[in-house]
């Protein structure tokens, strides 16, 4: 790369994204995701917190073994056996990261952790130590940054470098910071600290006040080389800063960077599709290079200029973020052939030939209804079959459902359960609510539906419906999906793979743990 500086993505969408409240993902879907983005080329994928449940530990083993290209992270407060976890975890990764983490500001540090400046200097100190003997990359995040006190940053930043600490990352937690004024903490963390050389200076920021972005990219001209974000700027609470919007930003605005990331942008329209189905978190349609109006002009004066001159009005081109212009790509007659060399143009590979002829006929019985299939069908068609279960337990086998006006909507429902069909019939306020809960007199989940989601796929009436729902049964949270050209028999099937999730354990990976 030039004379221009590398700036590192690390992503921390499996574990700080999976914070968001509802955000579950099963182990499979958190390697599906990983595989996503190491095709995108992220430097550092920050996988799980495995000392927070088994679940999470066996999502960052499943990941460190499936991803080579990659660097994989673990999370680990600064206690020895979250880090020992952390350690055990990562063994199979071709290259790994501990990020062990303490607070550094007086709210924290008094309120919280119940310690003085100095037990915090030294515990920070011990953990990169020990992370050091167990993993050659370290980490050190002093939690809060942006509330901590300057000086005592600059301590602590010297002595966890001193330690062996490769990367120190200023977390501005609670979303706090304004951007000339985290890039001037950041300016003078780098100056004042002695060693400073010796690390990588990273920044994650929350976006709390909409700034998480806005403050990454301050950080990254005032001398920060690692951004952590996530995709669709998933993460606790208002979420961190967003993948797709740093590394447009820095690639666009070349005059004014000085450094560029390794990310292969047309990734990042499929990486955020599939995020987005996988957590039901719909991605808002004025988003910024995700949106679906992200590069749709209204106007008619813009339309005009874009004909004439696409700059007029464009700052990126849709298709280096993914997005396909000539997006009309199979049909009825496609074969097999065409079918997998179109799923491989996209990246979509799937883990067995039974897989793929299972998402082969799929296509077919799609292509019977639906007139042209899009990429976006076919991303769909490939969540939906690889994020059936093994050994499902329930099955959707028939549906009917009854809705016409001044009468009460009714649902016909036969599921097989452990292979035995069973029927029910139930009335509902309308024809989804009538099969959810004719599903629900057969499985008796004892859930709740906590959300419920339609998107259109593409546009037109024979567009594909990708439906989410979210159960929670006691604290345990599933999110299920289902695509079809009707939404009803969507929106059934979607039901169907969160009961199948429920009954296999398939929560969110870890529980939230205090002290993130
Ligand atoms: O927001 C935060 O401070 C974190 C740390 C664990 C880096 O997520
Ligand atoms: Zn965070």
């Amino acid at each position: 790369m030039s004379e221009k500086s590398k700036l590192i993505i690390s992503d921390t969408t499996l574990r700080d994204g999976e914070q968001s409240p509802g955000a579950s993902m099963t182990r499979d879907e958190k390697v599906r995701i990983a595989k996503a983005l190491e095709r995108m080329r992220v430097d550092v994928i920050e996988a799980g917190f495995p000392a927070a449940s088994g679940g999470d530990f066996e999502a960052v083993q499943a990941v460190a073994g499936a991803v080579r290209d990659s660097r994989i992270c673990a999370l680990a407060r600064a206690h020895e056996q979250d880090i020992r976890r952390a350690a055990e975890a990562l063994a199979d990764a071709e290259a790994a990261r501990i990020h062990t983490f303490l607070a550094t500001s007086p709210i924290h540090m008094e309120k919280k952790l119940k310690m003085t400046p100095e037990q915090v200097l030294e515990q920070a100190v011990r953990a990169v130590r020990l992370a050091r003997s167990l993993c050659d990359d370290v980490e050190f995040s002093p939690e809060d940054a942006g509330r901590s006190d300057p000086d005592f940053l600059c301590r602590v930043i010297e002595a966890v470098i001193d330690a062996g600490a490769t990367t120190v990352n200023i977390p501005d937690t609670v979303g706090y910071a304004v951007p000339h004024q985290f890039a001037e903490l950041i300016r003078s963390l780098i100056e004042r600290v002695p060693n400073s050389d010796k690390a990588i200076f990273s920044v994650h920021c929350h976006n709390d006040l909409g700034l998480a972005v806005a403050n990454s990219l301050a950080a990254v001209l005032a001398g920060a080389r690692q951004v952590e974000c996530t995709i669709n700027g998933l993460g606790e609470r208002a979420g961190n800063a967003s993948l797709e919007e740093i590394v447009m930003a820095v690639r666009t605005r070349q005059d004014v960077f000085p450094c560029d990331t390794d990310i292969n942008t047309r990734e990042i329209v499929p990486t955020s599709r599939l995020v987005s189905n996988i957590t039901g978190f719909p991605v808002q349609p004025n988003k910024a290079i995700v949106g679906a109006n992200a590069f749709a002009h209204e106007s008619g004066i813009h339309q005009d200029g874009v004909l004439k001159h696409r700059e007029t009005y464009e700052i990126m081109r849709a298709e280096d973020v993914g997005w396909h212009t000539n997006r009309m790509v199979l049909g009825k007659h496609s074969g097999r052939a065409a079918f997998r060399s179109r799923l491989q143009e996209l990246g979509i590979t799937f883990e067995s030939e039974e897989q793929l002829n299972e998402a082969f006929a799929r296509f077919k019985e799609l292509a019977d209804k639906k007139h042209e299939i899009f990429d976006e069908d076919l991303q769909a068609l490939a969540t939906e079959t690889s994020t059936e279960l093994e050994n499902e337990r329930v099955k959707l086998v028939f549906l009917s459902v009854c809705s016409q006006t001044g009468e009460t909507p009714r649902a016909k429902v036969t599921l097989s359960v452990d292979g035995v069909e069973r029927h029910a019939e139930a009335e509902g306020s309308g024809p989804v609510d009538a099969s959810f809960k004719a599903i629900e007199q057969i499985v008796a989940s004892e859930s709740e539906l906590v959300l419920y989601s339609v998107n259109s796929i593409t546009t037109g009436t024979d567009a594909q419906g990708e439906v989410t729902v979210r159960l929670d049964k006691g604290g345990r949270i599933v999110n299920g999906q289902g695509a079809d050209t009707d939404i009803v028999i969507a929106s059934a099937r979607a039901y169907v793979n969160a009961v199948n999730k429920l009954w296999q354990g398939g929560s969110r990976t870890h529980p939230q743990v205090g002290g993130i």
